[in-house]
């Protein structure tokens, strides 16, 4: 019989845990190995085959283990399972201006170049996209109506894209029509729409921290303050921290991602969302929700959109197929509740008819039936894209980097030791034809030097491990500089 590591004060099922992972540390078990079943490291270790599973599913939701119905527990792809990025954010501090200057030019004039390694986008790469059926859909759809595919399809959009879209809610048991839609370009023309049709230059829009930097962008652009609200890395936005800045201050929206969050890829949980919404309900605060990642979540159940909660009409919900399609189509739709006929009239004011042709495409794409297909196998090559990223990083970073552990999505977001200043990291790299998204773009207060958020999307293939071996050179050679 096994021997649990002794520690009278804790409980049996801590020192399953910690037998568990100094089986790992030992490299006993394998990033990818099955763990042993209940009934036998019960019997190996004298324990209740309730201790073991109590243990087991501590060490899943500390990202150690890995659930596959029908098949047991397997050791996820983390080389240290203490490496998490396991703290809160800070508390929400003062309303603010977002002033990015330059920086974001700087930043981005290497985006469009193929020669930079893409970890400074958030996309898949096009070889996890069904590129030949789109294809096909679309020059389908333009010899059959060329005439139509060249004109303007006004606001709200097309008829039969928004019935395919709204079919796609009813997965989730959401109730939600095509008259309930709007076609957009992308989901940023639909963030901008939201905030445009809420907020008015000087109020304050809250948060998460650290949040996607273009929602600052829009933030800063049209004159508003940010309200950054301390968020947990795995639930999303803290509802205490939200209802302690409701009490001082007069918050017009929140904005949130409450299903997978960029940069942490934190989801929050059903019960959350549903307090969430009908927290601002009580208030009379609408809620934008950021929903560009719903589909590419890795657990077992599809989140529902904050909208399947909102009875008062409050949520304007944008999304977009940029994640899970085709970014270079531009489609997206918002669902605007009772803000519709604000954010229509916006829409045609500002940005007017989005492209007709990438309309019809979708559209005709997403009648073939394949989207859910292709949403299959997108998840789970996005689940081991961003398993193998945690494992690249954890062995080539230095030691006191965090990483955090995202439920969807395609980024990691790194915590590096104190004194790694990220834009001396995003110049070093860049020299070396590696693009990385530096920390202080996710936050107005510049708060997060020491961070970095990289892009996971792109294949695991010579190039970008190699990429990641230099940048983790980089890195430990900036700390060792600050500290000599
Ligand atoms: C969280 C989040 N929201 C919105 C967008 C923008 O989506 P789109 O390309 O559809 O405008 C992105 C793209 O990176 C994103 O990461």
């Amino acid at each position: 019989m096994a021997v649990l590591p002794s520690k009278s004060n804790s409980f049996k099922y801590d020192q399953v845990s910690r037998h568990i992972s100094g089986l790992i540390e030992k490299g006993e078990l394998k990033p990818g190995d099955k763990a042993p079943s209940l009934r036998i490291l019960s019997k190996q270790l004298g324990v209740s085959i309730s201790t073991v599973s109590q243990a087991y599913l501590n060490l899943e939701d500390q990202g150690v283990l890995n659930a596959k119905p029908q098949s047991g527990f397997f050791i996820n792809t983390i080389v240290n399972p203490n490496n998490s990025i396991a703290k809160k954010t800070s508390p929400a501090g003062k309303p603010r201006k977002v002033k990015f200057g330059d920086l974001f030019e700087e930043i981005f004039i290497s985006a469009n170049n193929p020669r930079i390694v893409p970890f400074g986008t958030s996309k898949p790469s096009m070889e996890f996209m069904p590129v030949k059926s789109l294809t096909r859909a679309t020059r389908s759809i333009i010899s059959r109506y060329p005439e139509k595919c060249m004109d303007y399809c006004f606001p709200p959009g097309d008829r039969k894209l928004r019935e395919q879209i709204a079919l796609q809610y009813a997965n989730t048991n959401t109730s939600v029509s095509a008259d309930d839609i709007i076609v957009t370009s992308g989901a940023t023309e639909a963030l901008s729409l939201s905030i445009q049709a809420v907020a008015k230059r000087g109020d304050i829009i809250a948060v998460e921290t650290p949040t996607y930097f273009s929602v600052l962008r829009l933030i800063e652009k049209m004159g508003l303050l940010a309200l950054e609200i301390e968020t947990d890395p795995k639930t999303g936005m803290e509802l205490d921290a939200l209802e302690d800045a409701f009490e001082t201050m007069d918050i017009q929206a929140v904005l949130a991602s409450p299903n997978i969050s960029n940069p942490l890829g934190c989801l929050m949980p059903e019960e959350k969302k549903r307090a969430l919404v009908n927290l601002l309900a009580e208030r009379d605060v609408p809620l934008i929700e950021d929903d560009v990642y719903r589909d590419v979540y890795f657990g077992e159940r599809s989140p529902r959109s904050s909208k399947s909660y909102d009875f008062n009409d409050m949520v304007l919900s944008c999304s977009s197929f940029s994640k899970t399609l085709a970014p270079g189509y531009r489609i997206g739709w918002i669902i605007p509740g009772r803000y519709k006929t604000k954010v229509i009239e916006l829409k045609q004011a500002t940005f007017s008819a989005t492209s007709s042709i990438n309309q019809f495409a979708m559209a005709e794409f997403l009648s073939s039936g394949q989207y859910d297909r292709h949403l299959v196998r997108l998840r789970q090559s996005m689940r081991e894209q961003v398993e193998k990223g945690r494992f690249l990083i954890s062995t080539h970073f230095p030691e006191g980097t965090f990483i955090s552990m995202p439920q969807g999505g395609n980024v990691l977001w790194i915590e590096m030791p104190r004194g790694c200043n990220c834009i001396e990291i995003f110049n070093r790299a860049l020299q070396k034809n590696i693009g990385v998204t530096p920390g202080i773009l996710f936050s107005s207060t510049r708060k997060f030097k020491n961070h970095l958020r990289i892009n996971c999307g792109f294949p695991w293939n010579e190039i970008n491990i190699q990429a990641i071996v230099t940048l983790g050179k980089i890195v430990s050679d900036v700390l060792e500089e600050q500290r000599s």
